[in-house]
């Protein structure tokens, strides 16, 4: 259960006033927490302050006004440039550190917090600034759970989707590499296939709606190639890599005909002839989950 202490006394600091960190500090305001925001760039606090935030002087005074400091910057070099700056004035408080960057990097700046008695939270922001303060967003987070429980109402005010996802620091990082990288290997896939059914005259609209029923489909990929992976077994009866390989070339000749860039298809192509080579040709696609890890 989150603390009274945190329910009562909504107090934060926001640093950084990217999109993001805007976005962050006003659902906080908006919540009625009082709100102290700090960028390294002065001038974008302006719409935060009429609305109720206060901006702080200097980044000492920001981080003091609250027991929890938000950070969300361009990244993790980003962080530590300015914890480098906090010189102590974070000792004995919360950050929560809601920056995109690795799980390693999350894991540095958790061993750099127990060194200087910070209690350091690591999240992944899911969704865009659009979803933030609203039942859309999801926030994932990770490093010591008794932490996550005093902050939980504050954070809660942020997105409607709050998990927890354990005490090691770079476990949110961990879910949000790997789905992001599902998410760009997508939008690679999604600009070029717009790209050679606009080489072929299909017109865009017309395109987006077979594109939206192939997306409709990856759900139940994703459950049965959870469920391969989980078992080891990867039965190709349905669909076997040898003719997902086939299919794929045919569409990196397409791309060709119409000269078009197929270097990323082309790439993914090497991979799913080299599991053919190494003898899986007659299993799922799923199974060049074992030839990346291998690789
Ligand atoms: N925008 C989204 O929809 C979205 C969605 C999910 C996750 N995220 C993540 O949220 C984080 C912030 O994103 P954003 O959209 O707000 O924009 P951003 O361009 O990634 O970050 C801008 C912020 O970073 C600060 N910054 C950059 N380098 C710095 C440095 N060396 N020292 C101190 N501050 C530095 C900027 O300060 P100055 O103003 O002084 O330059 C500004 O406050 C990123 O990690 C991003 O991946 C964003």
């Amino acid at each position: 259960m989150p603390s009274h202490e945190d329910t009562d006394h909504a107090v934060t600091t926001v640093i950084g006033l990217g999109p993001m960190g805007r976005s962050l500090a006003t659902a906080l305001v908006e919540a009625g927490h009082r709100t102290t925001v700090w960028n390294r760039t002065a001038g974008r606090a302006a719409a935060l302050i009429e609305r109720g935030a206060k901006e702080a002087p200097t980044l000492q005074a920001a981080v003091t006004a609250s027991p929890l400091t938000i950070i969300c910057v361009l990244d993790d070099n980003a962080v530590e440039a300015i914890l480098a700056a906090v010189d102590g004035a974070l000792a004995g408080r919360t950050l929560v550190n809601l920056t995109a960057d690795t799980p390693d990097r999350a894991r540095r700046l958790a061993a750099w917090a127990e060194k200087h008695d910070v209690t350091y939270l690591d999240g992944a922001i899911m969704t865009p600034i659009e979803t933030i303060g609203g039942p859309d967003a999801v926030i994932l987070y990770s490093g010591p759970q008794a932490a996550f429980r005093v902050h939980e109402a504050t954070l809660a005010q942020l997105a409607g989707t709050t998990t927890w996802l354990g005490e090691e620091p770079g476990r949110a990082a961990s879910h949000e590499v790997a789905l992001l990288d599902l998410f760009w290997t997508a939008m690679s896939g999604i600009v070029h296939a717009f790209a050679l059914a606009a080489q072929e005259g299909v017109d865009p609209a017309t395109f987006a709606e077979g594109a939206k029923g192939i997306a409709d489909l990856l759900p139940t990929i994703i459950d049965e190639f959870a469920g391969h992976i989980e078992s080891g077994e990867h039965p190709g009866d349905a669909s076997s890599l040898t003719s997902a390989a086939a299919g794929m070339k045919h569409v990196i000749h397409a791309a060709h005909a119409r000269e078009l860039d197929a270097s990323v298809l082309e790439a993914a192509l090497a991979i799913a002839r080299s599991g053919v080579e190494a003898g899986d040709g007659d299993q799922s696609f799923s199974v060049l989950t074992q030839r990346l890890r291998a690789s």
